[in-house]
């Protein structure tokens, strides 16, 4: 399958005009180091030679060039709170990631369930020409959960929306989540559903467990998930349409989701690298910067979904990025919002649990950040082969140079970071987008205009 036989997304800013090199890279990890040659934004030999003049030139000093990475579960909130993320600070912070394409979720405000908003969203992402910053619609109008949204009118607009979801509720309503289905199936868009039976998780602001009763926190069941994940394999299996499990927490998940997929049903889902990395027992610090839905889970948790990954039971990578200011996180517990940061750390992360420690390989991370995930949403032009003919949508890493996550030193506007004073091994230095350079040496480059 080419990327054109997948349905275009919305108009493009035009790809850089001109000649970029990229020196000494080794494409996926493997081999000696080549020279990339990209013109007028597309990939014309991986064999250059290292000396052919170009406008531009990076040195790769034998670091790994990978596909750019894609990210189909982030928060930009823009439109409604350009305070704690815009288009462009959301799309500096993924190019600074490794991300060529993002998909922002649709709980903004007002909320993206007309054409007009989503539009604004993907024109203000090309404007800006950092990264393809596409918008989710939402499955009920304003996330209501009653009535459900244009589906076809999104999906046929200039921001071709690819993509559905209620993402931050849940649609509890097995018969509007069914006629969701239908209606997607016959648009042929995929619906995400962030796994949340309400009625279970009223007050809940942790994982049930040992932690949260110690600290006195009211817990979220494991079940709160799974029945919903359980309810939609279901559904799906009778009527028919792909569903995706946005950010799968738990044991059971996997086990669920393994189920569907043995039983052929078009299920999908992801995992965040704070679900693969952390555990309900930093909790013990109190700090708001660990609330998340779903929450952080146990030990066992998080091995099933780091084997499930490596499975491919979970299909890919999404960060779930989710800024949120400093007075909505620094409070107590209870009241903090519940979000993390995820773009400027997710390659990291998913490079010390599996590459460093020697489980998969860089071939493995395309697969897992950028080819699955660019599949999942029929998405052209990302998660390419790095081969001839291609679009240059590209990512260099260094797997050796040590730094230190700190949220105020991050492109996102806002610092609520749970890997605060992590020091991490691997570096994402240079990231291409159409041949254009969205971020160099570690630096995101600046809007085209702004937006
Ligand atoms: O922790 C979360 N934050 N989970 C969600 O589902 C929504 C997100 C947000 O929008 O802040
Ligand atoms: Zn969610």
């Amino acid at each position: 399958m080419t990327h054109t036989d997948f349905p275009a997304t919305g108009p493009l800013a035009p790809p850089a005009k001109g000649t970029l090199k990229l020196v000494d890279v080794r494409l996926y990890g493997e081999g000696e180091p080549v020279t990339v040659l990209i013109e007028d934004g597309v990939i014309t030999s991986v064999d250059a030679d290292r000396d052919t003049e170009t406008d531009h030139t990076v040195a790769g000093h034998g670091e790994v060039l990978l596909p750019g990475l894609v990210d189909i579960h982030v928060h930009l909130r823009e439109p409604g709170r350009e305070d704690t993320e815009t288009i462009v600070s959301g799309s500096q912070a993924a190019a600074k990631g490794g991300f060529t394409a993002v998909f922002t979720m649709a709980n903004t405000s007002p909320v993206t369930d007309q054409p007009v908003i989503a539009e604004s969203v993907w024109f203000k992402s090309q404007y800006a020409g950092i990264c393809d910053v596409h918008p989710v619609g939402s499955i009920t109008k304003g996330l209501a959960g009653k009535e459900l949204t244009e589906f076809g009118m999104m999906a046929s607009s200039q921001a071709k929306v690819r993509m559905f979801s209620d993402d931050g509720k849940c649609v509890d309503n097995p018969m509007i989540m069914r006629r969701a289905l239908e209606y997607a199936k016959g648009q042929d868009v995929l619906l995400a559903q962030h796994s949340e039976e309400p009625r279970l998780t009223e007050g809940a602001v942790a994982h049930e467990g040992e932690t949260a009763a110690k600290l006195g926190l009211r817990g979220w069941p494991r079940a709160a998930e799974e029945s919903i994940v359980a309810r939609d394999a279901l559904l799906a299996r009778d009527y028919g349409n792909r569903v995706h499990v946005c950010h799968a927490s738990t044991t059971g998940t996997v086990e669920l989701v393994k189920w569907a997929k043995g039983q052929g049903i078009p299920m999908t889902a992801e995992a965040t690298p704070h679900h693969l990395l952390l555990t309900d027992e930093k909790l013990n610090s109190y700090d708001g910067v660990y609330r998340v839905n779903p929450p952080l889970r146990e030990e066992h948790d998080t091995l099933a979904l780091r084997e499930a990954l490596l499975e491919g039971i979970i299909d890919c990578v999404a960060t779930d990025h989710a800024p949120h200011g400093s007075e909505e996180k620094c409070c107590e517990f209870e009241h903090a919002r519940p979000g993390m940061l995820g773009l400027e750390t997710s390659l990291a992360i998913i490079a010390e649990i599996f590459v460093r420690s020697g489980r998969a390989d860089w071939r493995w991370v395309a697969k897992v950040m950028s080819e699955r995930p660019a599949e999942i949403v029929r998405l052209p032009g990302h998660g390419r082969p790095i081969a001839v003919g291609e679009p240059a949508n590209l990512t260099l890493i260094d797997p050796g140079s040590s730094w230190t996550a700190r949220g105020g030193e991050m492109a996102s506007k806002s610092e609520n970071n749970p890997y605060e004073g992590m020091e991490f091994a691997t570096r994402v230095t240079t990231t291409v987008l159409r041949g254009r350079l969205t971020c160099v040496n570690g630096i995101p480059a600046e809007p085209f205009e702004a937006a």
